[in-house]
Order: C-alpha cells, then sequence, then structure tokens
C-alpha cells in the first residue's frame, strides 16, 4: 500500500504509486464531473473572504497567488491525498539521499548538492553523510571556478567571452546572466552561441579581437554536434586571425575532461553524471554566470536556490510551494484537460526564462510511458511557452482572454524595479494585476465581440527584486514544480531519450547530403534532398 512504501527508506522508485493507481485519483475525478467542471472563480471569490490567504503563501525570496486558480478546497485536499498516497515526500527524500532515480541511466539526480553550502545549511537530508565525497567534489570545483572567474574578471586583456554551448548548457546561463544584468560590468561582453547554424557564430566573431576573447566551451558529454562544432569553428576563427594560445583562450566546462584535453584545453571544470543538463546552471555551467556577476553574487544564487531546497524538503506538504504548483498542473493537465502553460515575466531580464523552462518540463516530464515502461493512460507535460509582459499582451492575449482554449497564465513579477525610470515600474505593475483580473472577471454581459468569459486562471509569483537570491530561489522552485509532478506520473523526470532519434537520423542525411545517396529514404525525405542538394 501507498503508505508503507512511503515510510520505507529503501523503497524503489520503480515501486511508487501511479497518480492513476491511487484512490484520490477516482475521488478527482468524481469531483471535477460534479463540481470541478463548473467551478467559477467570481462566485468563489463572494464565498470564500478568506480565499486569498488561503489560496496564497510566502515561500523563500517569493510570494506566490494561486487564489485565481481554478481550485478550491475540496479539489485540493484531493489533491494532497494524491500527492500522500504517491508517497511524494518519500520520492523526494529518495532523491535528496541520492538514489539512482534516474532508472534508464542508472543515476543520482543531486542537483542540490550544487547549492547545498558548506557551512550553514538550512536543513540536512538524512543520508547527507554518504555524499561526502560528492560534497567535497562540488566545493572544491565550485572554489577553483569562482576563483577563476574572479581572475577573468580582473584581466583587463579580455573584453568579450564567447559562451559555446546547447540546451542545458546554454539556457540556465543565458537566462541567468541577461536575468542578473543590473549585477554585471560593462567592461565585459558576454556572448552565447548554441545553434549550428553558422550564422549565430559568425555574427558573433565578426566584431572579436582573438587577442581580447575568452571562450567557453560547455558541454557535459563534450560530444554534442552543435557545440563541438561551433567549438571547432572558434578555434580555427582564433588561429586563422593569428590568435595564440588557444590553452589560456579556450575553457572546457564538462563531465567529459579526456575529449576536452583532446581538443586542446587544459582549463577544465568538471562535473558530474548526477547533474542533468538542464539541471547544471548551478555548476562549472554556470561559469558564465560568475564571471558576468562575481563569486559574491553567484554564491547568493546558490544560496537563494537552497533557501528553496530546504523549503521543498521540510515544508508540510499544505504549505510547500513547490508541491503545491505541482498538483494544481496536474489538476490542469489531467482533470481539465489544459494543454499548455504561458510563462509572461513582467521583468524584461526574465525574457529568456520561458525558454529555460521549457527544458525543464517538457525534456523531464515530456514522456508517454512510466518508469516500468508502461504506457501511460493520461497526459503528461504541458507545452510551456510565452514572451514578456507587457509585450505579450500585445500579441497573444487576445487568444488567452477569448480564444477558444483556456490557458493557465503563470505571471511572475517583481516589486522593486532595478532601474531609475520614473514611472515605468507602476505601470508595468499595474498592467499585471489587471491581467489576473480581467481573466478571472471578464465582461461577461457584454454581448458578441466584446464579450470576455472569464474564469480563466492564472497564478502571480511576486518577487521583492530580481536579485542572484530571488532568481536562485525562483529557479530551484520551478525544479522542484516539475519534479513533483514527474512523481505523481510515474515517470523518470531525468532521462531525454527522446532528443535521440532526430541526432541519429541528422548524422545520416548529413552523409547523404555529401552523396546524393536518397536509396531507403520516405517519398518526402528523399524529394527535400534532392532540392537541397541541387541548391548548394
Ligand atoms: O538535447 C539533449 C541534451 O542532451 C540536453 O539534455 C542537454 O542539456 C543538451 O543536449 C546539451 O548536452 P551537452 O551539455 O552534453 O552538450
Amino acid at each position: 500500500m501507498a503508505a508503507d512504501r512511503s515510510s520505507s527508506p529503501a523503497a524503489s522508485p520503480a515501486t511508487f504509486v501511479r497518480c492513476d493507481e491511487a484512490p484520490a485519483w477516482r475521488a478527482l475525478q468524481a469531483h471535477y464531473a460534479q463540481t470541478g467542471r463548473s467551478f467559477d472563480l467570481r462566485q468563489a471569490f463572494t464565498h470564500d473572504a478568506g480565499r486569498f490567504a488561503n489560496f496564497s503563501q510566502r515561500a523563500p525570496h517569493l510570494f506566490a497567488d494561486v487564489s485565481k486558480g481554478l481550485i478550491d478546497a475540496a479539489s485540493q485536499a484531493l489533491l494532497f491525498d494524491l500527492a500522500r498516497q504517491c508517497a511524494l515526500p518519500a520520492q523526494r527524500d529518495a532523491m535528496f539521499r541520492g538514489e539512482a532515480i534516474n532508472t534508464t541511466e542508472d543515476r543520482a539526480v543531486l542537483h542540490y548538492l550544487l547549492r547545498y553550502p558548506a557551512s550553514g545549511a538550512q536543513w540536512e537530508p538524512a543520508g547527507l553523510q554518504g555524499l561526502s565525497e560528492q560534497r567535497a567534489q562540488v566545493q572544491a570545483t565550485l572554489d577553483a571556478m569562482l576563483d577563476y572567474a574572479e581572475r577573468v574578471r580582473a584581466d583587463a586583456a579580455y573584453t568579450d567571452i564567447v559562451h559555446i554551448g546547447i540546451g542545458g548548457s546554454d539556457l540556465g546561463p543565458q537566462m541567468a546572466v541577461r536575468a542578473l544584468a543590473p549585477y554585471t560590468s560593462s567592461r565585459r561582453r558576454l556572448h552565447f552561441v548554441s545553434n549550428v547554424d553558422g550564422h549565430e557564430l559568425d555574427g558573433v566573431l565578426r566584431d572579436l579581437d582573438p587577442a581580447r576573447t575568452l571562450f567557453l566551451i560547455a558541454s557535459k558529454t563534450f560530444t554534442t554536434l552543435e557545440t563541438m562544432t561551433n567549438a571547432h569553428s572558434a578555434r580555427a576563427w582564433f588561429e586563422a586571425r593569428g590568435g595564440v594560445d588557444v590553452a589560456r583562450h579556450f575553457v572546457a566546462l564538462t563531465s567529459n575532461v579526456d575529449a576536452a584535453r583532446a581538443f586542446g584545453i587544459t582549463t577544465t571544470f568538471g562535473f558530474w553524471d548526477w547533474v542533468g543538463g538542464r539541471y547544471s546552471l548551478w555548476s562549472a555551467i554556470g561559469l558564465p554566470i560568475a564571471i558576468a556577476v562575481g563569486a559574491h553574487h553567484f554564491r547568493e544564487l546558490l544560496a537563494g536556490a537552497h533557501a528553496m531546497d530546504a523549503h521543498f524538503a521540510t515544508a508540510p506538504l499544505e504549505a510547500n510551494l513547490p508541491v503545491r504548483l505541482a498538483l494544481l498542473d496536474v489538476w490542469y493537465r489531467n482533470f481539465h484537460g489544459l494543454s499548455t502553460r504561458c510563462i509572461t515575466a513582467y521583468h524584461s531580464g526574465l525574457a529568456r526564462l520561458p525558454a529555460h523552462l521549457q527544458q525543464l518540463e517538457m525534456e523531464s516530464n515530456g514522456k508517454r510511458v512510466d518508469r516500468a515502461g508502461r504506457e501511460l493512460p493520461f497526459a503528461t507535460a504541458p507545452v510551456l511557452w510565452g514572451e514578456p509582459g507587457t509585450n505579450g499582451q500585445h500579441a497573444y492575449f487576445q487568444m488567452i482572454h477569448q480564444g477558444s482554449d483556456v490557458v493557465p497564465v503563470e505571471f511572475i513579477a517583481v516589486r522593486e524595479a532595478s532601474h531609475e525610470l520614473p514611472g515605468h515600474q507602476a505601470q508595468l505593475l499595474a498592467n499585471v494585476l489587471a491581467q489576473g483580473q480581467a481573466l478571472m472577471q471578464g465582461r461577461p454581459d457584454a454581448a458578441g465581440h466584446r464579450h470576455f468569459p472569464g474564469n480563466r486562471p492564472s497564478t502571480l509569483l511576486l518577487l521583492d527584486r530580481l536579485d542572484p537570491a530571488s532568481l536562485g530561489a525562483l529557479v530551484a522552485l520551478q525544479e522542484h514544480r516539475v519534479f513533483c509532478s514527474g512523481a505523481l506520473w510515474g515517470i523518470n523526470s531525468f532521462d531525454q531519450w527522446g532528443v535521440e532519434l532526430g541526432k541519429v537520423l541528422a548524422q545520416d542525411i548529413g552523409q547523404r547530403l555529401e552523396t546524393g545517396d536518397a536509396r531507403g529514404l520516405d517519398a518526402s525525405t528523399a524529394g527535400l534532398l534532392e532540392i537541397v542538394r541541387s541548391r548548394t
């Protein structure tokens, strides 16, 4: 039974109850059919004076309001039952103590260790003593990496840093460097190159001086096609433009030190197979963040994430923000049938956050079989998308207000501006509050084209300011939320086999582009191959 498994420290992830096998799942189905389907937010506020207080909470570095969600006390209680019956706390604890919960790759999932401080930790997970070797490696690498970052910052010879990486080796650092721009110095430019499309690298290299440029080659595996292609082209450019001392101008952030050495790189900052790519911005992959904002602020980023880790590890389910958000996600996805979530950050520094969250959620939970390989009879990861507010208001918000699909919106707002331009911040904040209000209230009395149905759900995550600690907490919150929904769905959130097939076929087609051999191809691909070849 669920209770027994949840209390067993040795329970294997494969034995946990999947959400649809839990009694609460059927209770939720009945509740949805009876009242959930016809739930009305406006009436909910009218009938419950305490709704805002009951459906909002503080968590480290942020405030969350889910009171404009399609949820009431009864559905929330059943969702907490679901979490308990699926042994969510035990699943979380199995991750924290280093069990190989990434079963298809037989790996532990320990990115929280990357931000677990050497001293002054806010909580101690059971089993931490067994991870002392990993902790020592983390601290040694962090110290060395931050020391190097400070040396780069002090070295006036470097005017440009080019970070080459893709996926988790790009999205997190790129997002964070942009978000923390007020903490950076304008003396140094940071460029991010990810796409194998040469336009990207070419556009960056065009204005650079090899003698003043530092390349960071970021790849966990050091085999990824895009990154290796860009890295080789960067080195060729460097040498062709008279650059000397590859070892000084190229640094590797990788767990494959041998491959980096074979490339000619001697300065390498490593990480480990228990750090998934999309969870790696806290590791050596975060070097561009550290170069941008300095060691002190990088440690604050880690501290903010650690505070959220401690909250996730210790807060009761009912006050545990990652758990509450994940339960709402499951409620929307599996009962309301909502297939997307819009992330709209009312801070232009967070413009790359949706891209980072896309990989986090969709690469983690975009799966259709459970841990045991059984096909799932329910939907999993939603499509995440979004642009910063207020820009999104003038693009896709029409559809969110009046379109035929209901799209839950996650607003992210920041109370204090990090600029001093008068007037802007009040307008920005007025807009984010107004959008949530408009989605909920609608204009039900208006007719025809002017009718807004309302009753459209949104969540607001509010930071006091966009500083390193709150950014760390915000991102860790999202990581844990994805963990929770994946755990309830019974899937392995930490592999990504779905990206493999395209990579293999691209290799095959790459060879065919050279030879023109179309044998065995489908008619469409063969026809396109011919057209592409005739134009090259
Ligand atoms: O696209 C798949 C993937 O493996 C991601 O999970 C990863 O973040 C990205 O490629 C980059 O991988 P690497 O860091 O090994 O170059």
